[in-house]
């Protein structure tokens, strides 16, 4: 049953993929290249499309039903280009939509908020998580659920933070980056107007008694070096990057589909952004890699495919 309560069936599950094409990674912008680049890193046999949707983001201050929108037309985006599998780099996306993508693509689709919601109650040691994403994530309580799913005595604290994701992205599409790794050099995210925006936008969380902290949006990650200088060495920090790549490995794995060892390997970006160059700066700074193959998509090529395609 769809949120509406049709009865739907599934997508016939689509023929004649093979293991070595690539895994199909996406979100609103650039903050799916941190789920991007550990899932390359754990798996250097592996391709992978990944698709930024900058020019629609932010997808966290939307409605649902908008997000789920334009997760049907990635999707179909994803299908013409034969993806074996599809991840959905976004929280945001995830909470919005991963069942009705699961329905829709006949491929299998992960989402990162099981994934991060198993991280938090395995790091957690006194039973208290907080939460943080986009205003989207916290108000469908999927995080919440997810981890009481695992352990209902976990108590939750879920807190929206709207200025991150432009925080972030306001920051990398001046394009400035270029040859700097976030992972090494991440000083950009520790500037006074950083700090100051995480300070304020986490003092809710003062006193909360938490000890664990998942960042349940895929920008914030960067963010971590002023997350941590707000909220000190007691909060550990959780996102769902690695966990996510785990899940990605089991199933590809289980379906005899992980690409053979030795496989030619292409790695493959698209964006709606409009400039492709500080994309690319800003995707190096994130993915670690230089971003070689480039292509711009309109959201009139994305909105139109959608349209083609009956709704589930
Ligand atoms: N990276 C997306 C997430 O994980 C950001 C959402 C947004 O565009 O607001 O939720």
């Amino acid at each position: 049953m769809n949120s509406n309560n049709v009865p739907t069936e599934p997508a016939a599950k689509r023929e004649g993929l093979s293991a070595g094409d690539p895994i199909g990674i996406f979100d609103s912008g650039m903050g799916g290249l941190t789920v991007a680049r550990a899932i390359v890193d754990a798996l250097p046999d592996e391709s992978i499309i990944y698709m930024g949707d900058t020019k629609r983001c932010p997808y966290g201050v939307r409605t649902r039903e908008e997000v789920s929108e334009f997760v049907r037309q990635i999707g179909f985006w994803f299908m013409h280009r034969h993806v074996k599998m599809i991840v959905i780099a976004c929280n945001t996306a995830t909470a919005s939509a991963l069942p009705m993508a699961q329905r829709t693509f006949g491929v299998p689709v992960i989402g990162v908020i099981e994934p991060g919601a198993r991280a938090a109650i395995q790091a957690t040691r006194n039973g208290r998580v907080g939460v943080i994403a986009t205003p989207l994530t916290i108000r469908s309580d999927s995080y919440a659920e997810a981890i009481h799913q695992f352990d209902a005595g976990v108590s939750v604290v879920s807190l929206a933070t709207p200025d991150f994701v432009p925080l972030v992205e306001d920051e990398l599409s001046t394009g400035a980056y270029l040859h700097d790794d976030w992972r090494h050099n991440n000083t950009v995210f520790m500037s006074e107007q950083a700090r100051s925006v995480v300070g304020r936008s986490l003092e809710p969380l003062r006193g909360s008694g938490i000890d664990t902290l998942v960042l349940g949006c895929t920008h914030y990650p960067l963010l971590a070096p002023a997350i941590r200088a707000t909220l000190g060495p007691g909060v550990r920090l959780v996102s769902s990057a690695e966990e996510t790549t785990r899940e990605l490995v089991e199933t590809l794995g289980r379906r005899g589909q992980l690409a053979p060892e030795g496989s030619p390997v292409t790695y493959r970006f698209a964006t709606t952004a409009d400039d492709i160059t500080a994309f690319a700066a800003a995707g190096q700074f994130i993915f670690g890699r230089t971003l070689d193959s480039i292509e711009k998509v309109g959201t009139d090529e994305l909105e139109r495919l959608g349209a083609s395609r009956p709704r589930a």
